[in-house]
């Protein structure tokens, strides 16, 4: 394995009854409060209540930003920084998904920066503080709640892009699984493609000697494997739920990415997707991954066949490593489609015509990818393989 360093700050208080650590974390940063939440699921199914009688009990004031949109826009972070000045805000706490808390991390380091928060997106400006942030998870997908990173979309030039944060690590982050309950089948699908997807994004590589790496990756993704059809019969399943909760925040704190270097190209590429179309990110994942797999298999059958044989038992008896790789991805395929996953581009509507506008989308800072390095041309290929 490589040499690494490893920092994460993040608090992370798991489990049933712990929105009560509000009551002892919020008081730390301060009266002033930015509750920032989405587009009413909170409201729905009680949580936004209890959040408020506990932010109550501890005398904080509350300013409210609601409506972040999933694949949160810039328009959306600059009202927030906005409203962090005007109100003297002392700490963000963001209420739901990986979108919500995208746009209260990108709030929390634009409220310290004096230009336009879209220069720190696109690498022109780096961030050097941050207003301290908390979250409340209620959906187990990106991992943002133990993570630097955030994907922020910018709606009128239309490109969504990551970028991330020393400052963008939340103080602390609460996670019940009960509080994760009442997502619908689709996101919940949506978000176990995500968790595995990053799983992906960092057992594909090339450096050798990680057998403790490979087998937290494969622990992950058979996990989700496991559960994830349990979870998709019974929504209300609050042990499969903490199950998937657990695997997300693992998936992507950083600890797989000890002494790798993930590759990440199907992100970029589902990203782009994302930007020009708007659709969920897990979505797109579930169509692009499985073909960012057959384009890459030459780069590395041997990591390909061993995906398959501990991930889906692929016996090898008899057929090349070639043949068991290329078993371990239809298996991959039809697992995503036995969940409900979408498989096409065309299940969101998306045909041949953008797929030059995608790829300008893709490319914007030039070929990418670790594991293999992608041209334009691979890019279109894969866009291709995906109608
Ligand atoms: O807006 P509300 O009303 O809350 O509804 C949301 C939204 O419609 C709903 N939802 C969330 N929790 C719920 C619930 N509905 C009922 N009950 C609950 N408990 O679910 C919908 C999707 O939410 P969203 O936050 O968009 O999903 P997700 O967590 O998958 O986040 C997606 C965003 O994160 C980015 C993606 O690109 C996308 O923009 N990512 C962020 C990463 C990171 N920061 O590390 C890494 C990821 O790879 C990803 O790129
Ligand atoms: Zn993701």
């Amino acid at each position: 394995m490589n040499n690494f360093a490893f920092y994460n700050p993040t608090t992370l208080y798991f489990g049933s009854g712990q929105l009560e650590k509000l009551t002892t974390e919020v008081p730390q940063y301060g009266k002033n409060v930015l509750l920032v939440y989405g587009g009413g699921s909170i409201k729905q199914n009680g949580l936004y209540d209890n959040v408020l009688t506990l932010l109550k009990q501890v005398d904080a004031r509350v300013v409210e930003l609601s409506g972040v949109e999933p694949n949160p826009r810039l328009t959306t972070v600059h009202r927030g920084v906005e409203l962090c000045r005007s109100e003297h805000i002392d700490l963000i706490l963001a209420v739901g998904g990986g979108s919500v808390i995208d746009c209260a991390k990108a709030i929390a380091v634009g409220a310290k920066y004096d230009g336009d928060f879209w220069d720190i997106v696109t690498r022109k400006a780096v961030g050097t503080g941050a207003l301290p942030l908390g979250t409340v998870l209620t959906i187990a997908a990106t991992g943002s709640e133990m993570n630097s990173g955030s994907v922020i979309t910018n709606w009128e030039t239309k490109e969504k892009l990551g970028w991330g944060s020393p400052h963008a690590y939340p103080k602390f982050s609460i996670l019940d699984p009960a509080h994760t309950v009442s997502l619908p089948a689709n996101h919940t699908v949506y978000g176990m493609v995500d968790i595995m997807s990053h799983v992906f994004e960092q057992y594909f590589h090339h450096v050798a000697n990680t057998p403790v790496q490979d087998g937290f990756c494969e622990t992950i993704l058979r996990t989700v494997i496991e559960t994830a059809p349990r979870l998709v019969n019974n929504l209300q399943d609050l042990d499969a739920r903490g199950t998937i909760l657990y695997c997300g925040t693992m998936a992507l704190n950083g600890v797989l990415s000890m002494g790798i270097r993930g590759d990440w190209a199907t992100h970029n590429l589902e990203h782009a997707v994302s930007a020009v179309h708007d659709i969920p990110h897990g979505g797109g994942l579930a169509i692009l991954f499985p073909n960012w797999m057959t384009h890459t298999l030459e780069a590395n059958v041997a990591r390909y066949k061993q995906f398959a044989q501990r991930v889906f038992n692929i016996d090898a008896t008899g057929k090349t490593d070639r043949q068991v790789a290329e078993e371990g991805i239809a298996a991959l395929r039809q697992f995503f489609n036995s969940i409900g996953a979408p498989s096409r581009l065309a299940d969101y509507d998306i045909d041949d015509s953008t797929i030059e506008l995608m790829a300008d989308k893709a490319m914007i800072y030039g070929d990418f990818g670790n594991f293999k390095k992608l041209t334009r041309q691979d890019v279109v290929e894969i866009y291709r393989m995906s109608l």
